[in-house]
């Protein structure tokens, strides 16, 4: 299929989408917010007073959620993309593996941060088991940073896509975390690959 027929297509689709609808007449700015919703409600994890990270998050919607939640806790977004402001969440707009990003990040919290969340995905390149790869190596980047950075019951959330680099990111997960559970949200596209990697607790290793 032709390249315009094919994201004709994929419009015609995402008019079509319930989520995607739902996050118009709901102000969020992507159909991803709901996901983040979701995994709240089963995980019950974004409480009033936390300071959460979002790393990959413009256009904004996880951090939208985020806020509405934490209403009192520090919050900061980071993507390579810009981010329309959201009022009470701070910006970094940079890549997470530059050092100067990592120093912004650990300047804005000065302290151990609760939830460290991240929907980073790589551009898509055509090639699915590539992109799935690229989108696990930036989960196991979010990994580190989390392990740095968060409080010893912290929250570490992340996307992944199911492929070659899942069984490093299981093994790495359950090596360095108390509690590991993966879950694939109702508003995941069930053709997507995508899956979401919940895990809870610092272990000392
Ligand atoms: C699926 S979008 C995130 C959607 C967001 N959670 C929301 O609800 O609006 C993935 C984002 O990851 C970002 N990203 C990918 N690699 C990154 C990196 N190395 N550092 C920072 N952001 C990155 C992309 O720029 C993109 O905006």
């Amino acid at each position: 299929m032709k390249k315009n027929k094919i994201s004709k297509n994929w419009l015609r689709k995402r008019k079509k989408d319930k989520f995607f609808i739902q996050s118009k007449i709901q102000g969020f700015r992507s159909r991803s917010a709901f996901k983040l919703i979701e995994m709240n409600k089963e995980f019950k994890f974004l409480n009033s007073n936390l300071s959460l990270l979002d790393l990959g998050a413009s256009p904004g919607g996880w951090s939208q959620v985020s806020r509405k939640e934490i209403k009192h806790g520090k919050i900061l977004a980071v993507d390579i993309k810009p981010m329309e402001k959201i009022e009470g969440v701070g910006f970094i707009q940079g890549d997470i593996n530059n050092s100067e990003v990592s120093k912004k990040i650990l300047n804005y919290f000065n302290n151990k941060v609760d939830i460290v969340i991240s929907d980073m995905a790589a551009n898509t390149s055509g090639n699915k088991e590539l992109d799935s790869f690229r989108t696990g190596e930036l989960c196991l980047q979010a990994m580190e940073v989390a392990k740095k950075i968060l409080r010893n019951e912290g929250v570490f959330l992340s996307k992944i896509f199911m492929g070659s680099i899942f069984k490093e990111i299981d093994k790495n997960a359950k090596k360095h975390f108390k509690k590991v559970v993966k879950y694939k949200p109702l508003s995941s596209k069930k053709e997507s690959k995508e899956i979401y990697i919940f895990c809870k607790g610092i272990l000392k290793v």
